[in-house]
């Protein structure tokens, strides 16, 4: 594969992302819980205190026939393993195949002969270079090297047990789909994750395990889901009581909704999440064929239906896999992952991006594939591309959650296409887009006023193309803001001469108010930059109570 063919002006130097990067992640991050286990309170996964924990993790492969973590023969583990803190994920969703539990022959393996036995000499002419202390490790202790340096950053693991047999996932026919296929024996999974469970006991920033990815296939059927995914959350629990016990659904986990009317019959509580994948692709080509603003009404109330409802009931749903290929090329991909983040932020949710990887040592029989889904570049050595990672770094922040309110609960305007927020400099000057951290509290009123919490001031429309202002006469409807089209994702007002605009950004990020675009059918046009979502938050926001005098300062100035 092509190694380099994006415009590498682009490609930034680590050290010089990472600057970049933490000018727009929030630092106040909640803790990451390296050392302790982590327990379930309704909806939210919370530490010992019963703070929550955000789980924004990323996938880190190492499933795939070396069954080495990949990236080893391209940068140092405790390098790659820093980049991950670094750039703002608390922990790692960490794929293994049960062979590697239960084969004894395969788990005594060296990484070294393990790469020979594939005939990939310079995968070892990079570990060796790179890597010298794995290079002659088992491939069991090679992945327990790997869980240990993320540990040593601080960054929690999730086991995920992805296939059976070594390989690349997931197909209908692969024989790894589900419980009774060919290399899906239920009685050898079940050891395997014991072995895993037992082995990984103790180690403290182990906190979950995801006990079988993506079930799938001609078999899948929803008792037998019953029957051994319960059989294996037990087998979990008593082999090591600390881990969350994580559980897909079917279809490639899209689908929990037999959850619904059906409850999981475990002996012990506290531990039990769901993960839910979401992809562009898992809707096929219908972000590019249809209008977004529908297609994401009606993928979002697909998701809500066969998952979502998961909150309401009181359980965390963990997105364990989205993602989008990173070249920015695939329309389809684009206009989902705004509506995804429009969603993932509003519901608040934990999640996974799949994935680390910016390339492979052996995919599906082709030497170094490349992953344009990944977040590093084919060398692992720098970030592929900075602004979808800054878009997804909005969703690093815990909105709200046990332990976190700091403040009364409000509103932030959050802009997915950027990953950005509305902020103001002062009352006077023109809203931008920053960073979520930097915004004020607003509050949405019954009268459909956005304003700015303890002050008076309000977001007006001035005219087309025009920025939005702040003002503090809010009664006209310049200032009544309709959340409109099906997705709910425009904030329409009108003008003092009745024309209806919807708020939007200019490309200095300058928040302007435009007519509004392709609120429905038409599929050619994309209206990403004027999706707006209001956000619920209890962070503390910029101007909270406290500084409420110096605000009325500040406005007596503004005036
Ligand atoms: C165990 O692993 C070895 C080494 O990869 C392999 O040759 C063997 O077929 C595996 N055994 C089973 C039962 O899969
Ligand atoms: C990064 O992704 C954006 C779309 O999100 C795209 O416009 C841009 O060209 C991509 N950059 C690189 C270097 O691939």
């Amino acid at each position: 594969m092509g190694t380099k063919t994006t415009s590498f002006s682009f490609l930034f130097p680590i050290s010089v992302l990472l600057i970049f990067i933490s000018l727009f992640t929030i630092i106040t991050q909640t803790s990451t819980g390296s050392a302790e286990p982590l327990y379930t309170n309704s909806r939210w996964i919370v530490d010992e205190g019963g703070r929550r924990v955000k789980l924004a993790c990323v996938n880190w492969v190492s499933h795939l026939e070396p069954v080495v973590a990949e990236g080893l023969s391209k940068q140092p583990l405790d390098v790659i393993a820093a980049q991950i803190s670094a750039l703002g994920f608390n922990c790692v969703r960490l794929t293994w195949p049960i062979y590697l539990a239960t084969n004894d022959s395969l788990a005594s393996l060296t990484v070294r002969d393990s790469f020979q036995r594939l005939g990939l000499e310079e995968s070892i002419a990079g570990l060796q270079t790179y890597n010298p202390s794995i290079v002659d490790l088992s491939l069991i202790q090679a992945y327990q090297a790997v869980v240990s340096s993320l540990g040593s950053k601080n960054v929690m693991v999730v086991l995920d047990n992805h296939v059976t047999k070594p390989g690349w996932c997931c197909s209908n026919f692969d024989g790894n789909g589900f419980f009774g296929d060919q290399y899906f024996d239920p009685d050898l999974w079940i050891k395997g994750l014991t072995h895993m469970a037992t082995l990984f006991k103790g180690v403290q920033n182990v906190i979950g395990m995801s006990l079988r990815n993506e079930l799938r296939g001609p078999k899948q059927n929803v008792n037998d889901w019953f029957k051994y995914m319960q059989r294996g959350a037990e087998a979990v629990h008593s082999a090591n009581p600390d881990v969350l016990v994580i559980l897909s659904g079917l279809s490639y986990d899209t689908d929990l909704s037999f959850l619904s009317n059906r409850a999981v019959d475990l002996t012990f509580s506290g531990k039990l999440v769901f993960e839910l994948h979401w992809y562009g692709f898992s809707d096929g080509s219908a972000w590019v064929s249809g209008n977004p603003n529908q297609v994401c009404s009606m993928v979002a109330n697909n998701v809500k239906r066969k998952a979502g409802f998961l909150l309401d009931k009181g359980w965390p749903l963990f997105v364990s896999e989205f993602g989008v290929d990173q070249r920015g090329t695939n329309v389809n991909d684009n206009r989902y992952l705004n509506c995804f983040l429009a969603v993932a932020a509003e519901l608040d949710l934990d999640w996974a991006l799949w994935t680390l990887v910016g390339s492979y040592y052996f995919r599906q029989g082709v030497v170094g594939m490349n992953e344009y889904y990944g977040v590093l570049n084919w060398d692992w050595n720098e970030i592929r591309n900075a602004s979808v990672l800054q878009k997804i770094s909005a969703i690093q922040y815990p909105f709200q959650g046990p332990g976190l309110a700091e403040t009364r609960k409000h509103k932030i305007i959050f802009h997915p296409s950027t990953g950005l927020c509305v902020v103001r400099k002062s009352f006077t000057d023109a809203l931008t887009l920053g960073p979520c951290s930097k915004s004020d509290g607003w509050y949405y009123t019954p009268q459909k006023i956005l304003e700015i919490k303890g002050t008076y001031f309000c977001l007006q429309v001035d005219d087309v193309g025009k920025p939005a202002r702040l003002g503090i006469i809010c009664m006209e409807s310049d200032s009544k803001w309709e959340i409109i089209s099906d997705s709910k994702l425009h904030l329409a007002a009108k003008t003092s001469s009745g024309t209806t605009v919807c708020l939007d950004v200019d490309s200095n990020n300058v928040v302007v108010t435009n007519l509004c675009k392709c609120l429905s059918r038409d599929s050619s046009c994309d209206p990403g930059s004027q999706w707006f979502q209001l956000v619920d938050t209890t962070r503390r926001p910029r101007l909270d109570s406290s500084t409420k005098i110096k605000s009325v300062l500040e406005l007596g100035i503004a005036r």
